[in-house]
């Protein structure tokens, strides 16, 4: 790991996937840059699968998140690169969604016709031409959707990479302002520009309304190349995933649970996971079960990811939700342009922090009607 720089130009608070690859194109691009966490890369990004999924994660009315995601899929070949495409097991063999009965069939139906008023590239399957691709299959699942677009890496190994390129205080930051920090040892740390990319964290350090949802996710071990593509399904209408790594491990995942800062893994979590992985691939039944794990996504009100300068001078970076993996490089490059001053790769507009600050509706009565927009600070 680097030395910690006596001065530096940016302090990034925060050492998930999302503050490690801003520090590190910081870096790059000239900045005396220092990550501050006590816990480095143990966040959500050491829960995450790896997909790098915009079309397989694009829901009705989130087109300019999905704008971000293909942007961020775009920026991926030159990040995996940059640290090693096989040393971050990145890997562009698309990814397979599919129906269990008639009723997800239908769903995927749906999700097939967002797809193409989109324009995005998929290819509608027959439930014969999905086991051709993916010979695990259940024999009965209904039909799919393949979009060779959706790429896949281990996070794990992306944050490991990182963690060995920027230089890192293991301290908590306690309060925060455009220049300045307060570690949790009371030390008070100078610097030209904060950034805070403290996932689940950061509605905790400032008044932006990010909360964690919770993610369990199970991690399995069999023969290399038993399960060929990232596969998605939808199960009685339950959603799971299941992630091939080049070293034999399968990661299934993920409930989606509102629970406040919880990581415990449950008994119901996993027989959930298991129930429908194992209903969409019977073939995984008789591999290892290696791990059990819960993380903590960082969601915003509007799912959409916070990247932008607040008007407390703060550059911020949370948010990511199911999709920090995907757009941790897009996410880098734009935190990088705003310190430097540059023009970000991506209109930011619909990310700006200050988009809370005057969305919520009041129902103080002496603030006026109840349907008037008031300024809340969230
Ligand atoms: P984190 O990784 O949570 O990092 C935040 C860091 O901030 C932590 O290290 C913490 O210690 C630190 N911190 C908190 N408070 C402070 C403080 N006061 N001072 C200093 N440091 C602090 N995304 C995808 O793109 N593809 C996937 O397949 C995928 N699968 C997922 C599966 C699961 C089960 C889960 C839970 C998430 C998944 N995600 C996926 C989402 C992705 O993991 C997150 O969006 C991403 O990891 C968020 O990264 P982050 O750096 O913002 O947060
Ligand atoms: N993107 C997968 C998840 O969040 O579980």
């Amino acid at each position: 790991m680097p030395d910690v720089p006596a001065m530096p130009d940016v302090i990034v608070v925060g050492g998930g996937i999302i503050g490690l690859s801003a520090a590190w194109q910081l870096h790059r691009d000239g900045a005396e840059v220092v990550v501050l966490d006590p816990a480095p890369g143990t966040g959500a990004s050491h829960a995450a699968a790896g997909m790098l999924a915009p079309i397989h994660e694009a829901y009705w009315g989130e087109s300019h998140i999905l704008r971000l995601n293909l942007a961020a899929s775009q920026a991926w070949p030159a990040f995996a690169e940059a640290m090693g495409a096989d040393a971050v097991d990145y890997r562009r063999n698309g990814m397979l969604m599919a129906a269990y009965d008639a009723d997800d069939k239908a769903l995927l139906d749906n999700l097939g016709d967002l797809h193409e008023q989109e324009g995005l590239p998929v290819e509608r399957l027959r439930s014969r031409e999905c086991r051709t691709r993916e010979p695990l299959l259940a024999p009965g699942i209904r039909g799919g959707v393949y979009s060779p677009l959706d790429h896949q890496a281990n996070p794990r190994r992306v944050v490991a990479e990182l963690l060995g390129r920027v230089p890192i205080i293991p301290i908590s930051a306690t309060e925060v302002s455009r220049n300045r920090v307060v570690a949790g040892d009371g030390r008070v740390l100078a610097c030209q520009q904060v950034v805070v990319a403290a996932g689940a964290w950061t509605g905790r350090l400032l008044g932006v309304p990010i909360r964690p949802i919770k993610g369990q996710i199970i991690r399995l071990s069999g023969p290399e190349g038993l399960l060929r593509l990232p596969v998605r399904g939808v199960v009685r209408g339950s959603s799971v995933y299941a992630v091939p790594r080049s070293d034999g491990e399968i990661v299934v995942g993920a409930t989606q649970e509102e629970q406040g800062f919880d990581t415990r893994v449950t008994a119901g979590g996993v027989y959930e996971l298991l129930r429908d992985v194992l209903a969409l691939l019977p073939g995984l039944s008789e591999i290892d079960l290696v791990e059990t794990w819960a993380g903590l996504r960082p969601g915003a009100p509007d799912n959409a990811p916070i990247i932008g300068t607040g008007d407390d001078g703060i550059v911020y970076a949370t948010g990511h939700y199911r999709n920090g993996i995907l757009t941790a490089p897009i996410t880098a490059i734009a935190v990088s342009a705003l310190v430097q001053g540059r023009e970000p790769p991506v209109n930011l507009s619909p990310f700006s922090p200050e988009r809370f600050r005057t969305s919520l509706i009041s129902t103080d009565p002496a603030a006026g009607t109840s349907d008037q927009l008031s300024e809340v600070s969230a």
